[in-house]
């Protein structure tokens, strides 16, 4: 096999299906018959798809116009974080992105490539190029990977050593990669970036890099956003569920994109467009999660959102029995474990208190779309606080949880206001 997709023989026998967070971060599981030479050869056949492809002249055009022809600061490492295994299967064998992950890496090469080039032409001299250090980090690199990072001049490291490598004269590859490591990275501002949360918006190179289909692929801007997960979990509270979906935020338009895919069926679509993103009042739906329980969509959404680049990653809204009665949803927020330093608040310590845990929020209905922002786009600084420091304190004796107040603490935190002890001079 040369052009790494997914065949049954290449199917590990022993797939492991306990917790998902171990799945998520264990090094991936190659065919058992890969070795290096194969995969040097797989990339190889990716690096010329890549390097013909009309996005790589577009990109290269690019680089060399608008982002290197620029006075900036020379670059002095390159960072590569979360590309994914080239070699192996992930979440116990479930998860094939072994070509994406070799079409970012042909990508990484070229662009390193290009950087080279550029430099030779202009200030940095060979030796300063020699000691550009590149560097890779992803828990799910198997030897064999670091064998093919090793063979391109890439030298994998385990985590935080790429994220503490992040500076302002970095260039950051980052394809995929999840909101909360870019949170960490970007402050140090790295002098170039590529990448990001994957189907957002026109960056550069996400285009492209989503799948082997996509390389061509002209993308509108309709196709390109990611939508949170929305289960109904009873039959008396469909008729609501168009209400939850027509919600705006204020200053919003009615016809703005909604916010939801409407789970329908336990069978994950391929695409997008197997998810509804509006109803019509009175239109009807199926859902084969009648019935089920907050834990039983919270289990699903987080095996599922991995395997697809559409989803909203750690959030899901419900709307269940109880909506169909006072017009409020559940919204569920997924902390994973992580390795990274926590966030700690002034009066209130580390946050959240618990990692590989769902929070779960009772809100009016029309706040619902706002934890998506709260969560995955905004500064932990501004949420955290109020969203899990004072989750309580916000809650009333219904256990609804009153957004407009959290979000007014939200504005109002100050950690100076926490001080117990005087400031040391
Ligand atoms: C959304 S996936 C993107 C994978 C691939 N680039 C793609 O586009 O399909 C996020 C990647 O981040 C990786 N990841 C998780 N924790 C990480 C960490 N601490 N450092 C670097 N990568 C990490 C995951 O293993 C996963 O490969």
């Amino acid at each position: 096999m040369t052009d790494g997709a997914a065949d049954d023989e290449d199917i590990p026998n022993n797939i492991d299906t306990s917790t998902t967070t171990r799945l998520l971060f264990a090094p991936s599981e190659p065919p058992p018959k890969l070795n290096l030479t194969e995969l040097r050869k797989q990339f190889n056949t990716h690096l010329e798809t890549w390097e013909s492809s009309q996005t790589w002249q577009h990109l290269k055009n690019a680089l060399q116009k608008d982002v290197l022809g620029q006075s900036q600061p020379a670059i002095e490492n390159v960072v590569c974080i979360g590309l994914g295994s080239p070699s192996g299967f992930v979440q116990g064998g479930w998860v094939d992105r072994r070509s994406v992950a070799m079409y970012q890496l042909a990508a990484l090469t070229t662009i390193i490539d290009c950087v080279k080039q550029h430099h030779a032409t202009s200030t940095s001299t060979p030796q300063d190029l020699a000691e550009m250090k590149i560097i890779a980090q992803d828990p799910v690199f198997n030897t064999l990977d670091i064998e093919l990072l090793s063979s391109l001049g890439i030298t994998a490291v385990d985590s935080p050593e790429g994220f503490n490598a992040v500076t302002d004269k970095t260039f950051l590859f980052a394809p995929g990669a999840e909101r909360r490591h870019l949170r960490l990275m970007l402050p140090f501002n790295p002098v170039m970036v590529f990448g990001g949360p994957l189907e957002e918006g026109p960056s550069l190179a996400a285009r492209g890099f989503n799948d082997d289909d996509d390389i061509n692929e002209k993308d509108d801007g309709s196709k390109s956003m990611t939508h949170v997960l929305l289960f109904c979990t009873a039959e008396e509270a469909k008729p609501f569920v168009w209400e939850v979906m027509s919600a705006r935020a204020p200053g919003q338009k009615a016809d703005d994109p909604g916010a939801f895919y409407l789970v329908e069926s336990n069978v994950l679509p391929a695409d997008r467009s197997g998810y509804k993103t509006s109803l019509q009042k009175g239109e009807t739906f199926e859902s084969d999660f009648i019935g089920a329980s907050l834990e039983d969509c919270q289990k699903w959404a987080l095996e599922k959102q991995y395997q697809v680049n559409f989803i909203e990653d750690d959030i899901i809204v419900v709307v269940d029995a109880r909506s169909a009665q006072d017009k409020t949803v559940l919204v569920s927020h997924y902390e994973p474990n992580n390795d990274l330093s926590p966030w700690v608040f002034a009066g209130f310590g580390a946050l959240p208190r618990e990692f590989d845990t769902w929070y779960n929020y009772r809100v009016k209905f029309s706040y619902a779309r706002i934890f998506d922002a709260a969560f995955n786009y905004s500064s932990p600084q501004v949420v955290y606080p109020a969203f899990f420091g004072r989750k309580e304190d916000f809650t009333d004796e219904q256990g609804v949880f009153d957004v407009a107040a959290a979000e007014r603490f939200s504005m109002e935190y100050n950690p100076e206001d926490y001080w117990v002890d005087s400031p040391k001079l």
